[in-house]
């Protein structure tokens, strides 16, 4: 008999007729006369009861059935009364096509922390937790590409080797062939680069943003969706070794067309959830109110499906880094000393917990800040008359701090060649980002949105380790 997925089984109405499902048993759980096990296929997160009549058959065969095992069920579609669902199945032959040994297996029918399941994440796709953050996942990855593509932009794929650093922040992964217990010298006792792969040092990109440029300066509008590699030594629950970014780029976008592009990026993006991911929204929902339970009622945040709703519906703010500065110095845990890093004046690096500040406490939504001093932010960004600060943007959101970095770029040959030679950036590997600026240059901008805060923000989920299947983090590179 051709399967039946779950999520198709749980809205059928055709009782009676026969069906096969395949999937994993959650849970099992009897009486004298019948037993119920819980199907998931992860086709939704619901799972489907099967009703085992006991006979002397059923009975050998359900011993050997556990949470974990898999299965393979023809049975009776019939009406529930019992259960959640609507639907379930009369098992008539149940075919087990993987055991479970529960004195091994380690996922068992209660609740697991995230911290073990990270150990077991070979495993914790099983869950329901993980299960729906992976639908969520994929759910988003599939309408960034219907959100830029309904708008006429094209995907670009950008490389993830390369020889520069897009960023300038030094947080490289070096990419080489060398043989490391004996690395070839030159004369002068250098590394000699030449008999490496490619004849020069090579890296994992931060960003595939100075390549996007050159696409853009052609094509107009584009993105790129693509993995993004940074060795920052922080164990923080916002900050991956290996992260996913979309980063679009645009020919004739000042900073406000950026802002407008952005903010209804990010709305278009949690509307999509809101229409498709229900089910898993409100389990998420459920999840974190319990988890939130023994809080106070001020330190609760709000919930889920309402905070997706409260950031569809207002405008973001859009603030200058200078007010903001200004915002903060007059702030009481400012003044009381109670941020981690006190901010001392003007020319400050924002940290997490200013960024916070600014939107869960003063204005109470997402706040986009502009116009950065120069000296915190990248060589790209274009410069403002003032000569102090760069056309830059980020969108600050709660309980994540910055979601996007982005920028108008300066598209002004001299400007940018003085701004690489200040900052010491080698010519030799920026030639032909320079020579854009040289032929056919106009105003552009562009901006990177980092994929797993956005799933962060979706799920509500606290750690960035819990919504990327594998996370690359300093000291750990399991699975
Ligand atoms: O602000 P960032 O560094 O900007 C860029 O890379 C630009 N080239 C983007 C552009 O203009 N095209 O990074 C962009 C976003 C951040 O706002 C953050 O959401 C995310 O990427 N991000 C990280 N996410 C997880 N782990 C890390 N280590 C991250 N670093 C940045
Ligand atoms: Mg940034």
């Amino acid at each position: 008999m051709k399967r039946t997925e779950v999520k198709e089984a749980l809205q059928r109405t055709d009782f009676g007729n026969e069906i096969n499902v395949k999937g994993w048993v959650r849970t099992k759980r009897g009486s004298k006369n019948v037993a119920f096990i819980a199907l998931n296929d992860g086709s939704t997160i619901n799972n489907l009861q099967i009703v085992v009549e006991m006979n002397p058959e059923n009975d050998k065969i359900l011993d050997r059935i556990h949470t974990g095992a898999a299965l393979s069920v023809d049975g009776t579609l019939q009406e529930s009364v019992g259960s959640k669902q609507n639907v379930e199945l009369l098992a008539n032959t149940i075919e087990i096509l993987g055991e479970a040994d529960p004195n091994e297996y380690p996922l068992q029918p209660k609740k697991h922390s995230l911290e073990f399941l990270r150990e077991k994440a070979h495993l914790r796709f099983r869950t329901n937790t993980f299960s729906a953050i992976a639908r969520i996942r994929h759910a988003m990855i599939f309408a960034v590409h219907k959100f830029f593509n309904e708008r006429g932009f094209y995907n670009i794929h950008t490389p993830i080797i390369t020889g520069s650093d897009a960023e300038g922040a030094g947080e490289m992964f070096q990419v080489t062939t060398l043989d490391l217990e004996n690395v070839p010298k030159t004369e002068e006792g250098k590394v000699d680069y030449k008999q490496d792969f490619f004849g020069k040092p090579a890296n994992l990109t931060v960003s595939g943003q100075l390549e996007g440029e050159l696409a853009a300066l052609a094509l107009s509008k584009i993105y790129t969706f693509g993995p993004t590699f940074r060795a920052e030594n922080s164990n923080t629950s916002r900050h991956l070794a290996e992260f996913w970014m979309i980063e679009p780029e645009m020919a004739f976008y000042d900073l406000d067309d950026n802002m407008d592009l952005a903010e209804e990026m990010l709305k278009y993006l949690i509307q999509y959830a809101l229409d498709n991911c229900m089910d898993d929204l409100k389990f998420l929902s459920k999840r974190l109110q319990d988890e939130e339970k023994n809080k106070k009622a001020e330190e609760r945040s709000m919930e889920l499906i309402e905070k997706l709703r409260f950031v569809l519906e207002n405008p973001f703010a859009r603030v200058t880094y200078t007010e903001a500065i200004d915002i903060l110095m007059r702030s009481k845990p400012n003044k009381k000393k109670r941020f981690q890093y006190v901010i001392e004046g003007w020319g400050a690096d924002l940290q997490s917990e200013h960024e916070r500040y600014l939107v869960e406490k003063h204005f109470k939504r997402p706040v986009i800040l502009t116009d950065y001093p120069a000296g915190i932010k990248a060589f790209y960004m274009k410069q403002n008359e003032d000569g102090k600060t760069v056309r830059a943007m980020d969108v600050l959101f709660p309980q994540i701090g910055e979601i996007i970095g982005g920028s108008q770029r300066e598209d002004n040959y001299d400007k940018l060649y003085s701004r690489i030679k200040a900052l010491g950036i080698p010519e030799e590997s920026m030639w032909w980002y320079l020579e854009t600026r040289k032929f056919g240059s106009v105003p552009h901008s562009g901006f990177g949105l980092g994929f797993e805060r956005m799933i962060q923000f979706v799920t509500g989920m606290g750690n960035i380790r819990d919504v990327i299947p594998f996370p690359r983090t300093p000291q750990n590179l399991e699975f």
